[in-house]
């Protein structure tokens, strides 16, 4: 079972506590913890969530800064991880393109943690931090380009940034947004979407149940049938 999430509304949970910005995604850091401990339990064995896309560069200095340093915290939770069985790793633009603008300190954390859980065996936690889906494919293309092969799709597929990834059997998006974004279009084909209303740091097990349940009622179905 592969979920994915489009962790969306930390902004408007906090304007509707008159919060700073930044306090929602410090809950949403919480609460993704929390998520990740609720699909454990519901042995799920991929979950992918958006932390931070390439149009996020965007957004107010203080707000990226912190949003950054969340993404530090978030892969410091290394002993937590381990205690789950969870094995984290990264989706994103590698941090040698001309583009990428990741800084040291978060690549470090990221690499740190990938390293400290690799052994892990239970659910892996695929966190895309500077990530976009359209620019993945373009670079999938480029690299079967490079390397020679007919473009086909089972040639992108494996040269996207993590040809692991399994296909996603459920989409969440939260807070009443009904779309897509620029995350993960190429692994998402036939999935299922689940939205909800409910804000990314409101998001409970309740509703990863039901989007469970939404993939499982798709299962079987031929992906072109989706
Ligand atoms: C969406 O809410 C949230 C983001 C783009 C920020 C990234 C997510 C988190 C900080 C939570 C998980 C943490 C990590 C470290 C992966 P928004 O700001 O777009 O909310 P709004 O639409 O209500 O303004």
């Amino acid at each position: 079972m592969h979920i994915a999430c489009i962790m969306d509304g930390n902004g408007r949970w906090a304007t509707r506590r008159q919060l700073p910005r930044t306090a929602g995604h410090t809950a949403g850091e919480e609460n993704l913890a929390e998520i990740v401990r609720a699909c454990v339990r519901r042995r799920v064995d991929w979950l992918t969530v958006f932390g931070f896309s390439t149009e996020n560069w965007v957004r107010p200095r203080g707000e990226i800064r912190h949003i950054l340093g969340l993404h530090r915290k978030l892969f410091g939770r290394v002993e937590e991880l381990n205690d789950l069985d969870v094995r984290i790793q990264w989706i994103g633009r590698p941090f040698d393109d001309p583009e990428a603008r990741t800084p040291r300190y978060v690549q470090r954390a990221i690499e740190r943690a990938i390293d400290d859980t690799r052994h892990n065996k239970g659910m892996t936690l695929t966190v895309a931090f500077d990530y976009g889906s359209r620019a993945e494919i373009v670079d999938a293309a480029r690299r079967v380009i490079e390397s020679g092969e007919a473009i086909d799709e089972s040639a992108l597929t494996r040269h996207m940034y993590l040809p692991d990834l399994p296909p996603v059997d459920v989409l969440v998006r939260t807070s009443g947004e009904q779309r897509v974004s620029n995350f993960l279009l190429w692994q998402t084909q036939g999935a299922p979407f689940h939205f909800t209303e409910k804000t990314w740091p409101e998001l409970d097990e309740a509703e990863v149940d039901r989007a469970i349940a939404l993939a499982v009622s798709h299962h079987g179905r031929p992906t072109n049938d989706r």
